[in-house]
């Protein structure tokens, strides 16, 4: 296998598990709309669904595999031969197939949810992945609760499955469980450690439980994984999977990572708005990237900074993200350079004196008013020009 060795390839679990929430779920057309959106952001990957879940699932991913021709489309498999016949009936139409298939690799998985031993774990592993195989060429592993995984265990597993033919070794953090410097030794550990590793590519999927997805997928990828799997926004199970577009603009600001995707960055806050009101999950407005207070500024001190030289406070510009524009929020903590800034351009020129007393009834008004809008200016204006004290 050839690959870029520096390229990073985008798994978008947007619909699937992303849709797994509750109250997110999706009609068919709504998923092929957000698909074509995904194919246009440059997602390398599209997981479409879980085919043996419900016949919906397994009619959306039978239309998306029909509507969508440059990702991979991917659909997801427990590691049982009822789910992959499902999984290979629903791709008949996709151009690049893939299936994602696994089991857990967890003591914990192993004992509690499969009351079974690594031996009998490890032997499904490898029929799975062969019985795939047989069908579609691109299988990825998923080892899941990998990381609560010993990692002896979860190193034979992920020799084993590559031995069997798969082509991407999934190492998800399905509890969220890991610090960043335990989930990047895991990988570099799959890497130094299972011989066949280079004929894979190892892939991060990480959940949001205690904050630390995004951290957890980038010490993956520093540490030689090369797939991240996420979702637009981070919606996902409980606290949600990683924010792919969190991911993909940390590569972009640090260069010296010497890693890069194929995202359209552009696409980035439309598609976000899109995937909120079509799954009714409002994006907080302090969500990186694409919260509407992203490229907000408001304490009088960042607005001053901001407005001699935007990048005293703002690493990432908002047209790389599509976001509308950077904005200079009013409130009783601005100071005079922003109100300054939004008075001339309202076509309002102040000499010094007639900006001070301007700016003395705007915090009057701004005590009274969370924040002030263009109208609650122009009124401000018009009755401080009318005012002797300012004339
Ligand atoms: O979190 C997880 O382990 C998963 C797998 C099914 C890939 O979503
Ligand atoms: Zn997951």
């Amino acid at each position: 296998m050839l690959h870029d060795p520096n390229k990073v390839y985008v798994f978008d679990t947007t619909l699937r598990d992303g849709e797994q929430v509750p109250g997110c779920q999706l009609t068919t057309p709504e998923k092929i709309e957000i698909a074509k959106e995904l194919e246009s952001l440059g997602v390398d990957i599209i997981e479409a669904g879980f085919p043996i879940s419900s016949p919906g699932d397994f009619q959306s991913v039978v239309e998306l595999s029909k509507a969508v021709s440059q990702p991979i489309i991917c659909a997801l498999t427990r590691a049982n031969k009822g789910d992959i016949d499902s999984a290979v009936a629903a791709l008949q139409h996709a151009k690049r197939p893939r299936i994602h298939t696994g089991i857990g690799s967890s003591d914990m998985h192993i004992k509690h949810k499969f009351n079974s031993t690594r031996e009998e774990i490890l032997a499904r592993a490898v029929d799975a992945v062969k019985y795939a195989k047989k069908f579609v060429e691109d299988i990825e592993f998923y080892a899941e609760d990998a990381g609560r995984a010993d990692i002896n265990f979860l190193a034979t597993m992920v020799e084993a499955v590559i031995a069997a033919g798969a082509t991407v070794v999934n190492i998800p953090d399905t509890n969220g469980y890991c610090l960043p410097d335990q989930y990047g030794s895991k990988i570099k550990f799959l890497k130094d450690h299972v011989q066949n590793i280079d004929q894979a590519i190892i892939s991060v999927h990480c959940h949001n439980d205690l904050g630390l997805a995004t951290a957890n997928s980038i010490a993956g990828l520093q540490n030689g994984a090369r797939q991240i799997e996420g979702t637009i926004n981070g919606i996902g199970e409980r606290a949600g999977n990683t924010s792919i577009e969190e991911v993909v603009m940390i590569l972009k600001t640090h260069k010296e990572l010497g890693l890069h995707t194929n995202i359209n960055t552009k696409n980035f806050y439309e598609l976000s708005r899109m995937v909120s009101s079509q799954m009714r999950m409002p994006v907080q407005p302090n969500k990186a990237i694409v919260g509407s207070n992203a490229f907000a500024h408001s304490s009088g001190i960042h607005q001053d900074g901001f407005l001699k030289n935007r990048e005293n406070y703002e690493i990432i510009r908002p047209e790389d993200v599509g976001f509308p524009d950077a904005s200079i929020v009013l409130t009783a903590r601005s100071g005079r350079h922003a109100l300054k800034f939004h008075l001339e351009r309202l076509g309002f020129a102040l000499n010094k004196e007639e900006l001070a007393k301007a700016y003395h009834r705007f915090l009057t008004i701004a005590d009274r008013k969370l924040d002030i809008n263009d109208e609650d200016l122009t009124a401000m204006m018009s009755e401080t020009l009318s005012d002797k004290r300012l004339a």
